[in-house]
């Protein structure tokens, strides 16, 4: 007899055409830009497995260390029987570490890369057989809803890794308002926030000796060769990551060597010796200035856990309660 799937899976993955006409009009403005969410693709999303296990990029290690220490205390504050879904969710380590803790009725793992999705959401519902699993291929910054009739008590929304720093401010505040309104009354939202630190810490995350950064940066050229036809000399780009004090953020960018054309399609793009594409922001925090964001978007702050090194604070924030 055929088995049935082990997870339900729900398609609403943007198409080609949306991706083409972002990164021309990214690439036609004053300041060329590509969205970081980009970056995504089967080698992205395993260079960015491979940037999580560097000795540099401190943020992956201390928000699996304060799960692991904080993992009940995280349960207490959440409460059983939710219905629990995580934003970006990739590989889905790190919700592993809190499912045995806090119970919940339904987890939705969110993902823009699709067959990575599939399959870690797969392997997931195999080793809990006990949890019902909705994966949902989407990109989070698009409008998107929950799949009607899913389990749960509470609404939950888990957003690990910091991924909320990709985000400008305005951004930042848009999807956690989104994310307040999908909960609801009584909802919660468990994120993890890099924090504000010593330039050196900073700037070494995002410029690894091994130059997996570099390889990560890149490969979006490499993406719009292949995907969307383009022409780039990829040796010809280097990578390049600092901190802006002004607005506590992490640039990356990709900085041509010399003046050169690159064409996709018909449209001919030039490039400057020394022009760049602002490729990402990587925003850091303080506890209390995440708190004033969270604010703005109706989230109160319930807890937060950070390491004793304050490099990096996983906050638990909470809608309003319903008024009987
Ligand atoms: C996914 N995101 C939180 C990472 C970050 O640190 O901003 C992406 C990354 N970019 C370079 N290294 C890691």
């Amino acid at each position: 007899m055929k088995k049935p799937p082990l997870i339900n899976f729900h398609d609403f993955h943007p198409a080609l055409g949306d991706f083409r006409a972002n990164v021309l009009a990214g690439l036609k403005a004053e300041q060329k830009h590509i969205a970081p969410k980009y970056f995504y693709d089967p080698l992205g999303s395993m260079l960015f497995d491979r940037i999580c296990e560097l000795p540099e990029y401190y943020l992956t290690r201390t928000e699996i260390s304060l799960l692991k220490q904080y993992g009940y205390q995280i349960a207490d504050s959440i409460g059983p029987d939710a219905l629990l879904f995580e934003l970006g969710s990739g590989s889905s380590t790190k919700i592993r570490l809190l499912l045995e803790a806090i119970q919940p009725k339904c987890y939705v793992p969110m993902d823009i890369s699709r067959d990575h999705l599939f399959q870690s959401a797969s392997l997931l519902a195999k080793d809990y057989p006990w949890l019902e699993v909705h994966a949902i291929c989407v990109d989070y910054a698009d409008p998107w809803n929950l799949p009607p009739g899913l389990k749960g008590k509470n609404r939950i929304a888990f957003f690990p890794g910091s991924s909320i720093g990709n985000l400008t401010s305005e951004e930042a505040v848009d999807l956690l308002r989104r994310i307040a309104q999908l909960v609801g009354n009584d909802g919660g939202l468990l994120i993890g926030v890099d924090l504000i630190k010593d330039i050196g810490v900073l700037e070494a995350a995002y410029n690894d000796q091994q130059k997996v950064t570099a390889a990560f940066n890149k490969n979006l050229l490499v993406r719009l060769n292949r995907e969307l036809g383009a022409n780039f000399q990829v040796d010809q780009f280097q990578h390049r990551a600092f901190y802006k004090r002004d607005l506590d953020r992490i640039e990356m960018h990709l900085v041509s060597d010399r003046e050169q054309h690159i064409s996709i399609d018909d449209e001919l793009i030039h490039f400057k010796a020394g022009e760049t594409i602002h490729t990402e922001n990587s925003s850091k925090y303080s506890v209390v200035g995440f708190h004033s964001l969270a604010l703005r978007a109706g989230f109160y702050p319930v807890k937060v856990w950070t390491d004793p090194d304050d490099l990096f604070s996983i906050h638990y924030l909470q809608t309003q309660s319903e008024v009987n």
